[in-house]
């Protein structure tokens, strides 16, 4: 899709990748509709792009905060492309993790996308061509100790655009996801980039991750993982499980040992 001139709505837009990819997308010459939690963060993107952006502070993991996006997107003269990028993490292994935690996790990774899809099908159908790309993980292909709800989530939500993109195959409305490996952002605790680091696991800086957003929406690219070996091991997970399981097994004692180090006021 041509970028230039069209009007794009990121949820998550406050955060690392989301607000490089709302810098990228103005400069690219769309009209973004910019929604997050933290009205300050929003209030500087606008201020940077006070002609291309339009923020708007709203809680996802509730119904009236869906809502109020669906609203605004209306108010906002409808949309061309959703990217929807909000998204949220605990590390920990499952019994580190309150029932709150987990369902937060599946609130706004999950169930928040499907509602504001919903909401917004009626506006993206109105378009003569419309893109919807779901920020997915890598570990919504390969599930990982210490994030297991988290994984849940995006194999949900990566099972959710796949069977989306099948159901409005014969319309204007075109579904895309985007599997992000590690990136370095807030989402990410200390003991998350010390045990990354004592793995060997690389982390992508966060405006490398919004670029490949913004191609892959250029290219409509139905479905991207990022990265390398990451890449390798979301397909050998599919082909031979097994043989992935032996490979973290080999990683669980320095998994668990850096959930356990996680101090208890960053827990969930
Ligand atoms: N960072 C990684 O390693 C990584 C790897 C793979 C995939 N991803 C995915 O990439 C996406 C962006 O992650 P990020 O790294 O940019 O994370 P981040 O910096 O923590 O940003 C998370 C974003 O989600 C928003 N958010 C959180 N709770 C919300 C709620 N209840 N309602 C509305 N918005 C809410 C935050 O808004 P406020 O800050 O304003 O509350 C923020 O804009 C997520 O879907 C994540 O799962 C990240």
């Amino acid at each position: 899709m041509e970028l230039n001139g069209s009007r794009v709505l990121v949820t998550g837009a406050s955060g690392g990748i989301g607000d490089a990819l709302v810098g990228q997308l103005c400069t690219a010459g769309a009209q973004v509709l910019a929604v997050g939690r933290d009205a300050d963060k929003l209030a500087a993107a606008q201020g940077r792009f006070p002609h291309a952006l339009r923020a708007l502070a709203a809680d996802l993991a509730t119904p009236a905060g869906v809502d109020a996006v669906a609203a605004a997107a209306r108010d906002f003269g409808g949309v061309d492309c959703v990217v929807q990028a909000a998204g949220l993490n605990r590390f920990g292994l499952v019994e580190q993790q309150d029932d709150e935690a987990i369902a937060a996790q599946v609130a706004l990774n999950l169930v928040a996308p499907m509602l504001l899809t919903r909401r917004l099908l009626p506006l993206l159908r109105e378009r003569p061509r419309a893109l919807l790309l779901f920020v997915g993980s890598t570990f919504g292909a390969i599930g990982y100790p210490g994030f297991a709800p988290y994984s849940a989530t995006k194999f949900g939500l990566r099972g959710f655009a796949e069977a989306l993109r099948r159901e409005l195959a014969d319309g204007p409305v075109r579904v895309l996801y985007l599997a992000p490996r590690a990136t370095r952002t807030a989402m990410n605790a200390g003991a998350v980039v010390e045990m990354n680091r004592a793995l060997g696991v690389a982390m992508d800086p966060p405006a490398q991750v919004a670029a490949a957003i913004v191609q892959a929406l250029r290219d409509e690219s139905p479905e991207r993982h990022l990265g390398w070996p990451e890449r390798f091991f979301a397909r050998l997970n599919r082909l031979l499980p097994r043989v992935v399981d032996r490979a973290l097994r080999g990683q669980l004692a320095t998994i668990q040992r850096f959930a356990h180090s996680e101090p208890e006021e960053n827990r969930p």
